[in-house]
């Protein structure tokens, strides 16, 4: 979760590479953001500053104590997983010599033994962090080539790592190795990047290349070698970046959230788009994985975490009524870890903003070993989940910065969708015409969210009335239980508040004892065009109402029957009821960032939190 900038270039070509590294850890703040550093190789040898806490830290630093001219830079957000967010603990750290330094992403679960070997032979260690081994044996293994050195020394490394380095005996190159974490590799003119996602060089090049597990990276600023474990030289994959750097940055809206709030509609619509044929057919023609495997399918299980795994929690209702298929849905970390009945007739859908959440990855390997099919449904192009699946779903919600998804839960639900819509299409439970009335349904969904979109300032006023609230409870039936569900999440992570999601039918089994005079407790209604379904929650509603509860309904356009026990509505536009999720939740991501940022807080970077959870 940490992030990783390098940049190099030929003598006097383009932007300086510290700068571009500067850029590119603003980028990647999101990954990490308790501690960041930059080394540089100049003509007095390697230059470092880092700093604890925000990136405004470091670049504070560099205004006191600025970098002399360099031809290579490398430089890394931290998020914490050995030793405190300290100065000492932040990445570059040096060799023993103070000639080589290097930055890391990831765990290197054998540090423990491999100190004890390094301190018994006499390294001074100056940090608690698992990468200052790795610092020192690349040190020692250093005998004029440091990708040799790279080589031998990640020969002797377990667990998950990116590293990237630089020598002061070569200011011109950079060497980097990923294992079990992401590195890509960014083209320029004169120059060449390296970082932990495409955010790190968009702004200077959309030409990439993929770096596959186990391979180490040469970088000049004109040449890129890439080898494998053996040292023998591979062909990396190129692919261009299609995300714009303007996608990257605020846009225009205070944080990150709120334009990824009103990113929804298009994301949306851009998961949506190419997917269909001119018949009207769904052909999802990434889906690589046998037709008729899919075919004889006989369960589905979503593996993922958070709000992923809410996305696959509402996928599984619709699935289930277009498919007749059961799907289950699992925390990837539950799943890895227990003797799940899984083979090869079931289809295991891992679901993933980032790509790169270690659970859900163990997961997905856990699956494939039982030999199970894996489907990613992912929204970063080449990630780790997306590379070791058989066949990848790309959300195209774009980048999701700021560390509470919004975007990404959308258009994972949406890409979840036409997995069932498609599988249904395929085994013959729906006529072409059904799916296609389901996929205009879908088609209709962005102006649907527009429209919620336009009401959030009563909303906002509510969420700021609020804001020395101190718990709230979620409610929801169906669809709008995962719902339910989510909306507690975004409060808890953006305005530390104590909020429960629940089934409104669990109510009465327990919770309904929490509900005392003022407690508020939202409610997630679904359309009364279901009227069984509606008369409950309706019910739900009463039950708490008549305890003292502050209600807060979520209902459609329309729905006068909630008006007599509902102390706010909120409303959405009528829905069906399968598709309602893509608009009732709107309303409640808008108000935990409101209510976040009435109480002052980073809506973008929650404490704690990190934008991907690349350890178990
Ligand atoms: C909550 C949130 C997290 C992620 C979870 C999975 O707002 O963002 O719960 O949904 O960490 O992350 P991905 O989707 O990257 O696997």
């Amino acid at each position: 979760m940490c992030g990783i900038v390098g940049a190099v270039s030929v003598a006097s070509a383009g932007t300086p590479p510290a700068e571009v590294v500067l850029d590119g850890l603003a980028r990647l703040e999101y990954r990490g953001y308790d501690s960041a550093g930059i080394a540089a190789v100049t003509d007095g040898g390697l230059a470092v500053r880092k700093k604890a806490g925000k990136l405004q830290n470091l670049l504070d630093e560099l205004e006191r104590y600025p970098l002399p001219p360099s031809r290579a830079a490398i430089g890394h957000t931290r998020w914490a997983t050995h030793g405190g967010p300290t100065d000492e603990n932040a990445h570059p750290h040096l060799s023993g010599d103070g000639n080589l330094a290097v930055v890391h992403n990831g765990i290197i679960e054998n540090y423990a033994a491999l100190r004890r070997e390094l301190e018994a032979d006499g390294a001074l260690f100056l940090s608690q962090t698992d990468t200052e081994v790795v610092a020192h044996l690349l040190g020692r293994a250093y005998a004029g080539d440091l990708t040799a050195a790279m080589l031998a020394v990640t020969a002797r490394l377990e667990g998950a790592f990116t590293l990237v380095a630089v020598h002061a005996d070569h200011p011109g190159t950079i060497v980097a190795a990923r294992r079990n974490s992401p590195l890509v590799i960014g083209l320029g003119e004169g120059a060449n990047y390296l970082g932990s996602d495409v955010a790190a060089f968009v702004s200077q090049t959309k030409r990439a290349l993929e770096v596959d597990q186990d391979q180490v990276v040469t970088l000049t600023g004109d040449s890129v070698t890439v080898v494998d474990a053996a040292g023998q030289e591979v062909e990396p994959r190129a692919f261009t970046v299609e995300w714009d750097a303007a996608a990257a940055v605020k846009g225009g809206f205070d944080s990150f959230m709120d334009k990824e709030i009103h990113d929804q509609p298009q994301a949306v619509a851009d998961t949506l788009l190419g997917r269909t044929d001119e018949l009207g057919r769904l052909k999802l023609d990434e889906l690589r994985i046998d037709e008729t495997i899919l075919r004889s399918i006989d369960k589905i299980i979503v593996v993922a975490c958070g709000t992923a795994a809410y996305a696959g929690f509402v996928a599984k209702y619709a699935i289930e009524h277009w498919c007749r298929i059961p799907v289950e849905v699992e925390l990837a970390h539950e799943f890895r870890y227990r003797d799940p009945v899984v083979n090869e007739k079931t289809l295991v859908v891992a679901v993933s903003q980032s790509g790169e959440t270690m659970d859900t990855i163990m997961a997905v390997r856990h699956a494939r070993e039982q030999g199970s099919k894996v489907l990613a449904v992912v929204n970063t192009y080449g990630s780790t989940i997306a590379r070791e699946s058989d066949a990848v779903l790309y959300t195209h919600a774009g980048p999701e910065v700021a560390v509470a998804s919004t975007k990404a839960f959308i258009a994972q639900i949406t890409a979840t969708y036409l997995l069932g819509l498609y599988l249904a299409q395929l085994r013959g439970n729906k006529y072409i015409d059904e799916v296609a009335d389901y996929l205009a349904e879908l088609g209709r969904i962005p102006a649907r969210i527009e429209e919620v979109l336009s009401r959030q300032d009563e909303v906002r006023e509510v969420a700021r009335a609020m804001r020395d609230t101190t718990s709230v409870l979620f409610l929801g039936r169906h669809v709008g239980y995962p719902v339910a569900l989510e909306g507690a999440l975004k409060l808890k992570e953006l305005a530390y508040i104590h909020a429960e999601g629940f089934a409104a039918g669990e109510l009465k089994h327990g919770p309904i004892a929490l509900v005392e005079e003022g407690q508020p407790v939202f409610v997630v209604v679904p359309t009364p065009r279901r009227p069984t379904l509606h008369a409950k929650v309706i019910s739900n509603i009463q039950e708490v109402r008549a305890r003292g509860a502050r209600t807060l309904v979520i209902a459609e356009d329309g729905d006068d029957a909630v008006e007599p026990y509902a102390d706010v509505v909120f409303r959405y536009p009528a829905t069906p009821t399968l598709m309602t999720p893509l608009v009732s939740v709107v309303p409640l991501q808008i108000f935990a960032s409101e209510l976040a940022r009435a109480k002052g807080y980073d809506v973008d970077q929650p404490r704690n939190l990190a934008k991907s959870v690349t350890v178990e």
